[in-house]
């Protein structure tokens, strides 16, 4: 509590006073302030400089009068950072301004475009808000009315509404504010229901009554993470607001937006609303994640993720302070106290679902473009990429295959034996997927294209004013949308599915344009004139209205209207491709998506969409990619070598680099670019290329136990390194390095003409895992030629590296053991070497690790038990497996080598399970021994040195 402040209010005592013995006889004496209302006079006033607090404490100490709506508020002394926008909808004039009851003081400048700034018009503290009524409560919190008597300048505010508070759990707080009389739109998702009260909870929640808002404070340091009381709570038929205090300026989530991975909190704004478009700052982008997480003095986290799919903008000012602009839709709201970043991570994924398990072939190499005219020039391309040993997981086909870019279909001039060829694929043990677009061809004539006639018959697409399809224009032509809200379309789309693959036995599916993108505004037909169409609260999309690029805002579907599902588009057409796989291929699904909204990675990866070749994307790439992994959406990555625009060969070079740390690693070009496949390029850059496909490969037995943790356990795959190192702000800001995992740092160059980079090292030692002898890892590739140097011993400090351009800096933490596995030019060949280990010892002489096994692409692995998982431990000069769990799976998997990295002094004898090994190799120089083994993966082994 702010000492500053009477434990309980005056002019609220005696409800005060009741409201919390109550709370305290339900709960117990930890939650005495768990309940508190708390009277709009007794303003925080620390934070307005001294002469205004005065003349403030002074009109607050009466009564003094209530502003009216139409007269010019006398409280308008707020400070400029914390002044929240009266005019979030237009530019209005002083008068109008102060019509509103609101103040009006212009800045000395106004910014230029849609670069947002302080607001001229704004409201002060007096503006009507709700207030909060009839407290009571409940099994699982409390409940209460809000009511405001005087409407806001939006039409159709919901006068009275109705707030839940649930203490779901130790850490999670959810509130929902809804009408309660009328039943408004709520996000379909299925979250987490609870039905009593956390028995203990890290945080408290107090409520203001008048302005109403909500305060959410963490318990261990009273820090206020919630407190939305700073400005009024909006919420009429078509606008809702809600904005919060924040406790510091590290923001970071609210995707999809390209840029910096932590936000600028100077006057930002951020709208939600997918978008076919090119990626680029400050525009509305292809997927909605209305999910931030802040970083909190001392290393803390919290989360908040409002579930709400409307069209929203999200406002981030310096005081600091965020704002909820949605225009639809209810408040439904959940605040994750962590405490640890990665806790948070974990929290948000309780509610939207832990991200699926990929097959193992889809961590290989994908390679795709736009322009594979035939089987005959996707066969060549396979040829190459084998002639000139790179590995190729995963060949693609863009539009090309289709027949006149329809769905479900393949032309006979080019793809007449598109069957055969995925067969040869499988064959040579790789996989084939191509590209799926949902809307479907709607011009010909009846009876010429299934797809249409069954979807039309069985009441699939999304539906027009009059009843009928809505029809847009796509890659076909004229097309119809199918409504993935709809049951029935779930089951045509899975039929579809499984008749093309019974043709084409395809292995995955890459679903595009799915915001759903729309070459005509609303339909052919346009959009009628409607609230829907013309809310009075247009976020800053991308063409001024709603409709751009996609389909009528009032269009039909089966859950609601299109203005509130939206963004869930890409989010369903990914469910339904999940689920028709499984149908039609019996084994773990693979789908990658452009569209996504929260939740999307329990269903299908991403990709970053149409990227230019430019130095700016790659570097743009790396907080995308952890962005997305914070959003519970691993598998992710970015067109390698860029989509449009031409590549070079540099840049070429360290975008393969690069996205070898991507989890998702696809090559894909676009159709007037020039051709990027790695064999394309000189002797230099292929040998880098192949150094960096080889480096992933060697590492896919730990990408894959990332995986596997990231899918039972909510964790990230690659991550920032503030999720490992909260504690040192230093690693806060850091968006140009990635991690994979605890253990592994990645430091890419990320500019051109560089052959040095600098980053950022926390405390530890960092063994660099390149320049160890080639012969001691066995199966990782050679030194590359930058100048030698072991290890990093860093206090956390920048560090400048070599990195010529056969070079990407790959650093194991000590500490830390990994599982490697001798590469191939396929994961069906990898998957059957030796595996070796990776130790990196600590100063006390101490490492883990830890290996998921299993058939690689079979459902229900887990439940059925049939996977080996295996803990590695390091300790006193011994290294041992436990066996967490094995069966027949991993009975196969040899353990043929172990480096072990920072071993002081030299061993006189390795034993290995009592046997002396006599060949092993020590390197005082590197401090590494090399110890050859002949073990089992899945039996219990002790190696030892003395
Ligand atoms: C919440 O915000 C209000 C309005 O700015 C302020 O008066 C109050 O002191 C804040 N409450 C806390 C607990 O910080
Ligand atoms: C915020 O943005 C404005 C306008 O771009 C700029 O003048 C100002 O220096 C920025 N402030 C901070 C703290 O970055
Ligand atoms: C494959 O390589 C051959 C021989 O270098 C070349 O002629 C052909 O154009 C290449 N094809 C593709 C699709 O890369
Ligand atoms: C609805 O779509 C149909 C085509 O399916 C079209 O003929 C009709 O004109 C559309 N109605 C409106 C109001 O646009
Ligand atoms: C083990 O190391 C030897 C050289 O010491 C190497 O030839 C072999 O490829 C390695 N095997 C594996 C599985 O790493």
């Amino acid at each position: 509590m702010d000492m500053k402040r009477p434990p309980c209010p005056r002019p609220l005592l005696g409800a005060c006073v009741l409201l919390s013995l109550a709370t305290a006889a339900l709960v117990g004496h930890v939650l005495l302030h768990d309940f508190m209302v708390v009277p709009r006079e007794l303003h925080d006033f620390s934070q307005v400089p001294k002469e205004m607090n005065q003349a403030h404490q002074q009109r607050a100490s009466g009564p003094g009068p209530q502003p009216s709506l139409g007269a010019a508020p006398t409280q308008c002394d707020v400070p400029p950072n914390s002044r929240f926008d009266c005019a979030p909808d237009k530019a209005i004039t002083r008068e109008q301004c102060e019509a509103r009851g609101c103040c009006y003081v212009p800045a000395r400048w106004r910014p230029r475009g849609s670069r947002m700034a302080q607001p001229w018009c704004f409201f002060p503290p007096s503006y009507p808000s709700y207030k909060l009524g009839n407290l009571t409560t409940t099994e699982t919190g409390y409940t209460a009315t809000l009511s405001r008597d005087t409407p806001t300048f939006f039409p159709k505010d919901v006068m009275t509404l109705q707030l839940d508070v649930l203490m779901e759990t130790e850490s999670r707080l959810h509130f929902t504010i809804r009408d309660p009389a009328n039943r408004r739109y709520k996000v379909p998702l299925e979250t987490p229901r609870v039905h009593s009260r956390a028995p203990s909870t890290l945080y408290s929640v107090e409520f203001s009554e008048e302005p109403f808002g909500v305060v959410v404070r963490r318990k261990l340091d009273g820090r206020v993470v919630l407190n939305t009381t700073v400005a009024p709570l909006f919420f009429a038929e078509q606008f809702l607001q809600l904005s919060t205090s924040l406790p510091s300026p590290y923001v970071t989530g609210l995707a999809e937006h390209l840029g910096p991975l932590l936000l600028s909190t100077n006057w930002t704004k951020i709208t939600l609303w997918n978008r076919d478009i090119a990626p680029m700052s400050d525009v509305n982008l292809y997927g909605s994640h209305p999910f931030y997480l802040v970083l909190e003095d001392g290393g803390l986290a919290h989360g908040v993720f409002l579930l709400n799919s409307n069209a929203m903008d999200v406002v981030l000012q310096p005081s600091p302070a965020l704002s909820w602009r949605s225009t639809g839709g209810i408040l439904d709201v959940y605040v994750l106290l962590g405490p640890e970043p990665k806790s948070v991570v974990r929290q948000y994924l309780d509610i939207v679902g832990y991200p699926f398990m990929p097959p193992y072939w889809g961590l290989g190499f994908h390679l795709c473009r736009w322009g594979y005219s035939s089987t005959a020039i996707t066969r060549q391309v396979v040829e190459n990429m084998t002639r000139a040993l790179f590995p190729l997981d995963v060949q693609w086909n863009d539009l090309d295959y289709m027949d006149a870019r329809r769905d479900f279909t393949f032309n006979t001039d080019g793809f007449g034996d598109f069957p055969a060829m995925v067969q040869e694929l499988h064959q040579g043990g790789r996989r084939y997927v191509m590209i799926v677009d949902p809307a479907i061809s709607s011009s010909g004539p009846a009876g010429s294209y299934r797809p249409y006639d069954e979807g039309l018959r069985r009441g699939v697409f999304i539906t027009n004013e009059t009843g009928q399809p809505l029809i847009g224009k796509v890659w076909p032509g004229p097309t119809a949308f199918p409504d993935f809200t709809n049951p029935e379309a779930l089951d045509w789309w899975q039929d579809m599915v499984a008749e093309f693959h019974a043709q084409v036995p395809f292995d995955g599916i890459w679903i595009d344009m799915n915001e759903p993108s729309n070459f005509v505004k609303g339909s052919v037909d346009g959009c009628p004139d409607s609230d829907l169409e013309n809310p009075p609260y247009v976020p800053g999309v991308v063409g001024g209205t709603l409709r751009a690029a996609t389909i009528c805002a009032s269009s039909h579907q089966f859950l609601s209207t299109h203005y509130n599902l939206h963004n869930l588009y890409g989010l369903t057409e990914a469910l339904a491709s999940h689920r028709a796989l499984v149908k039609a291929r019996g084994t773990r699904p693979f789908v990658i998506s452009r569209s996504t909204f929260a939740g999307h990675g329990r269903y299908a990866g991403h990709w970053t969409g149409d990227v230019w070749s430019s130095w700016e994307q790659l570097s743009s790439s790396v907080p995308e990619i952890l962005l997305f992994n914070l959003l519970g959406v691993p598998l992710v990555g970015a067109d390698i070598c860029g989509f449009l625009g031409n590549t070079s060969e540099e840049l070429c070079v360290r975008w393969t680099q690069l996205g070898a740390f991507y989890p998702f690693m696809r090559n894909h070009n676009d159709l007037h670019s020039l051709p990027q496949e790695p064999y394309r390029f000189s002797d230099a850059a292929q040998q880098a290329m192949r150094t960096a496909l080889t480096l992933r490969y060697t590492l896919l037995p730990h990408l894959y136990t990332l995986f596997h943790r990231a899918h039972t356990g909510g964790e990230t795959v690659a991550r920032p390194l503030f999720l490992e190192f909260p504690e040192d702000p230093h690693t806060w800001t850091v968006d140009r390095q990635l991690l994979w995992g605890e253990a592994l740092l990645i430091t890419p160059v990320l500019e051109a003409g560089k052959v040095e980079v600098t980053g950022y090292f926390p405390t530890g030692t960092w063994y660099n895992l390149q320049t160890v002898p080639a012969e001691a890892l066995g199966s990782l590739p050679p030194p590359p030629s930058a100048p030698f140097k072991s290890a990093i011993h860093s206090e956390g400090q920048w560090v400048t590296l070599p990195a010529p351009l056969d070079t990407i800096n790959l650093h194991l933490r000590a500490g830390h053991i990994i599982p490697l596995q001798g590469p191939g030019l396929t994961t069906t060949e990898s998957r059957k070497q030796p595996m070796a280990l990776a130790v990196a010892l600590t100063g006390s002489g101490e490492a883990r690790g830890e290996l998921f096994w299993d058939d690689g692409e079979s459902l229900g692995v887990l439940e059925r038990g049939a996977y080996m998982q295996v803990v590695f431990l390091a300790r006193n000069n011994t290294i041992v497996n436990e066996l967490l769990h094995v069966t027949s799976e991993g009975a196969g998997l040899q353990l043929r080598n172990v480096t072990v990295l920072g071993v002081v002094t030299a061993p006189q004898q390795v034993v290995s399970n009592g046997i002396p090994v006599s060949n092993f190799t020590y390197s005082p120089h590197t401090q590494t021994l090399a110890i050859p083994v002949s073990l089992a993966m899945g039996e219990q082994f002790l190696i030892s040195w003395s």
